[in-house]
């Protein structure tokens, strides 16, 4: 795959960074592809299935594309007793979609987490967007400020859009 050939180049036959090269690869594209996955095996020196075992094994790992905006609601105990339930059906009722889905234009993904380890500052919200290193936490979030978010960032992506013409 010709878009990875750069992110994977320092990773060239050194089956000691597999998961620093899966992670450069997802980095690239958002998520592992089957093609990708073997791809990195080869840069790498190991079979596709040890690929396999190490994307399976970490969460971390996607295997299905995702938006250009990925937004993580913190489920742990310290944001469930503060509300973050009420915070993931805003987001779902906003976006019009599922935790654990994309929508069909690929502008956000949903998803949600055990514990992002900001418990202090409960209920927490991660945003994340595709390509760009770095995730911004959200905390002490509210339903109005979830929904603040989403027009935030699609206000973002209008621009984006914009400028790009
Ligand atoms: S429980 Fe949400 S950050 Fe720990």
């Amino acid at each position: 795959m010709k878009e990875l050939e750069e992110a994977l180049s320092t990773f060239k036959g050194n089956p000691h960074m597999t998961i620093p090269a899966l992670q450069a690869a997802q980095g690239k594209l958002g998520y592992l592809s089957r093609e990708a996955i073997g791809d990195v095996a080869q840069t790498l020196g190991i079979t596709t299935g040890e690929a396999y075992g190490v994307v399976t094994f970490y969460s971390q790992f996607r295997l299905k594309p995702v938006g250009k905006n990925i937004i993580t609601v913190c489920r742990g105990t310290a944001c469930h007793t503060m509300g973050s339930l009420g915070i993931l059906k805003e987001l779902e009722k906003t976006m019009g979609i599922h935790a654990g889905e994309t929508d069909e234009k690929q502008e956000f993904t949903l998803q949600t987490i055990a514990c992002f380890g900001a418990c202090a500052r409960a209920p927490v919200t991660v945003t994340e967007e595709l390509g760009i290193p770095g995730r911004k936490v959200h905390g002490y979030m509210t339903k109005m400020k979830a929904r603040d978010l989403v027009d935030g960032l699609k206000e973002k992506m209008t621009e984006e859009a914009a400028e790009a013409k």
